[in-house]
């Protein structure tokens, strides 16, 4: 048939949230559902790329999309960087925890006096470590953000040393986290954006794919 725009090209992409334990019945996460990089992998897909999914979801796996299964932000980071040498685009959509539990108890806690105080640790920064590791390969973030959009992206672009940011204002009625639509804007390292009016995520996932295939001719 048709070939795609990203025929041959080696992807990861990484999908919803993560779970981080305190103990055998208890953890923490947020409120990622994985659609967002669902749609990224399967648009990927369609496009030729040969794409591993790196997500915690229960969503259904899009056709040709490899994946490996990665509950904590420990996890992720581990699945990530074990096969990042051999990508040439990284597209982190997952919604990693900033910090987990200090103490995984072996046994479930028990109810105790009083209020109760977890003590919580920073995880690893997965794209920070990507951007600070990068040799050749795209790197793209995303961002959910509530204020300062514009500000916090580009600043994201630059500390996490990011090829593309994909900034989502997850205050707006329709965008961000859980729903099929979002809306996004695409902040490229020459300073350029592009602001995407509310679409289906599946459609934010086209466009993106068809910036990214265009941005890698002109690295290239
Ligand atoms: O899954 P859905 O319900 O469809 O929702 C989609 C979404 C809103 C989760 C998605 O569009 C999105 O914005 N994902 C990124 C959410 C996020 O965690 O943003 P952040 O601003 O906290 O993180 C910025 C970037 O750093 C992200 O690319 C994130 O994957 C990455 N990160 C963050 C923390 C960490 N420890 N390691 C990371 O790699």
């Amino acid at each position: 048939g048709k070939k795609g725009i990203l025929e041959g090209v080696k992807m990861i992409v990484t999908a919803g949230a993560t779970k981080e334990k305190m103990d055998p019945i208890r953890y923490f996460t947020n409120r990622s559902s994985g659609k967002m990089g669902f749609a990224v992998a399967e648009q990927a897909a369609k496009e030729g790329a040969d794409v591993l999914l790196v997500t915690n979801s229960q969503l259904e796996v899009p056709k040709g999309v490899r994946t490996i299964h990665a509950e904590s932000a420990e996890d992720m980071y581990q699945a990530v960087m074990a096969n990042a040498n051999e990508a040439d685009v990284i597209i982190k959509s997952a919604a990693v925890a900033d910090y987990r539990p200090k103490k995984i108890y072996d046994q479930k806690m028990k109810k105790q006096e009083g209020d109760l105080i977890v003590e919580f640790e920073r995880t690893k920064d997965i794209l920070m470590e990507l951007g600070r590791t990068k040799e050749h390969q795209f790197l793209v973030g995303f961002a959910a953000e509530t204020e300062n959009i514009d500000h916090y992206a580009q600043k994201k672009l630059q500390n996490k040393n990011a090829d593309m940011i994909v900034a989502n204002d997850v205050s707006h009625e329709g965008a961000g986290f859980q729903g099929d639509t979002n809306i996004v804007t695409i902040y490229k390292k020459d300073g350029s954006k592009t602001e995407l009016p509310l679409m289906s995520k599946q459609d934010v996932a086209h466009h993106l794919i068809k910036e990214i295939a265009e941005a890698m001719k002109e690295v290239r």
